[in-house]
């Protein structure tokens, strides 16, 4: 029989053997779900110690289930699919591995806007349809000179602002949780949102989402930017209001997105679908092979900590507030 049992709610590796490799040393099991629906997850998740997981929902409703849970680890950044006060009220701590993809969604966002800047989609899709024209992809505008505004200065746009700044764009950030010298080591202008807002030519998000956030990005801030500026966003899909985005870009407020995430994903019936002006990625952002190996030690590693007695490195509840008086 293993110590312990750790199930997996859901996964986009091709293995788990970096898991197991790690998990191995406190001689735990891996119990993948079969399928990632609550039923599904509860299957290999009632009696599990742990519970690995990537965009599975995990609601109350289920950690109520959970039965020896102490640990909810997620593959990935943030932790909204996690009912955070549940898991807290419950005991049972959650972690995020906060850096392992850093490089990549820094790269992508400068990617989506190089490509907006440049046409490229459009372009590439006028040459395989048999055309070769200039005017077809006017107007471009030059990069240099033009304003990008940060939404959110956490790890991530750290690292695009010095790669905007290689193009020449000047760099504008919104983040009121962030110090002042943060912004002045990397050399970037703190601004308030609306000043962002009338003032930047691209707009990246890089902001939880949170309650705070969600819908955010809505008919009312679409209103206060440039007509000629565009949206980016590799954060979360529901800090944006896609039928509210699709309505601006339809009475010019703002001239294109490029987003890799989207309200519902895959998107179905999105009124983003099918334009020239939206460049649309299947939330890949994160993905290198370097980044899925280290996302998925890295998982593994806080739940070898927690079940081994040590502190996980990157908590984002605090279970001393546990209210439950569930066995731990
Ligand atoms: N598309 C992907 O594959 C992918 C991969 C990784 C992360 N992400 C998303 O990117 C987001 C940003 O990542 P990060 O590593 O930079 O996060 P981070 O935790 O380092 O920083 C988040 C920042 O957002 C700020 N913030 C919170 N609310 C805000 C608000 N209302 N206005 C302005 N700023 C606000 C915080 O102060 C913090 O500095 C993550 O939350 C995650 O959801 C997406």
């Amino acid at each position: 029989m293993p110590s312990y049992v750790v199930a997996v709610s859901d996964t986009v590796f091709p293995s788990l053997d970096p898991a197991r490799g790690v998990l191995s040393a406190i001689g735990a099991e891996l119990r993948p779900a079969s399928e990632a629906t609550p039923e599904g997850i509860l299957r290999v998740a009632r009696n599990a110690d742990a519970l690995l997981v990537t965009y599975a929902r995990i609601t109350a409703e289920m950690i109520g289930q959970l039965t020896r849970c102490r640990i909810i680890s997620r593959f990935g950044i943030g932790v909204d699919n996690v009912d955070l006060d549940a898991a807290t009220s419950a005991g049972i701590v959650v972690t995020k591995v906060p850096d392992y993809c850093i490089d990549e969604v820094s790269d992508h966002a400068m990617a989506l806007l190089l490509a907006l800047a440049r046409k490229i989609p459009l372009s590439n899709s006028q040459v395989h349809a048999g055309g070769w024209q200039m005017k077809a992809v006017a107007p471009i505008h030059r990069l240099r000179g033009r304003v990008l505004g940060l939404v959110g200065f956490g790890r991530i746009p750290q690292l695009v602002a010095p790669k905007a700044k290689a193009f020449g764009l000047r760099v504008l950030a919104h983040d009121p949780f962030v110090p002042a010298a943060v912004f002045t080591a990397a050399g970037v202008e703190p601004a308030g949102f609306s000043e962002l807002l009338g003032i930047s030519d691209y707009v990246s998000i890089h902001t939880p989402l949170a309650p705070q956030t969600r819908g955010l990005f809505g008919a009312d801030v679409f209103a206060r930017m440039k007509p000629t500026a565009c949206l980016v966003n590799t954060a979360r899909g529901p800090i944006v209001d896609e039928a509210a985005l699709a309505a601006a870009l339809d009475a010019g407020q703002l001239a294109g997105a490029a987003l890799d995430v989207m309200e519902r994903e895959p998107p179905v019936d999105s009124p983003l679908l099918g334009r020239d002006n939206v460049i649309l990625t299947p939330h890949t952002s994160f993905y290198s092979e370097e980044s899925l190996l280290e996302l998925q030690t890295r998982a593994a590693e806080e739940v070898r900590r927690v079940l081994g007695g040590e502190a996980p490195r990157h908590p984002v509840n605090d279970v001393t507030l546990a209210t439950s008086d569930r066995p731990r």
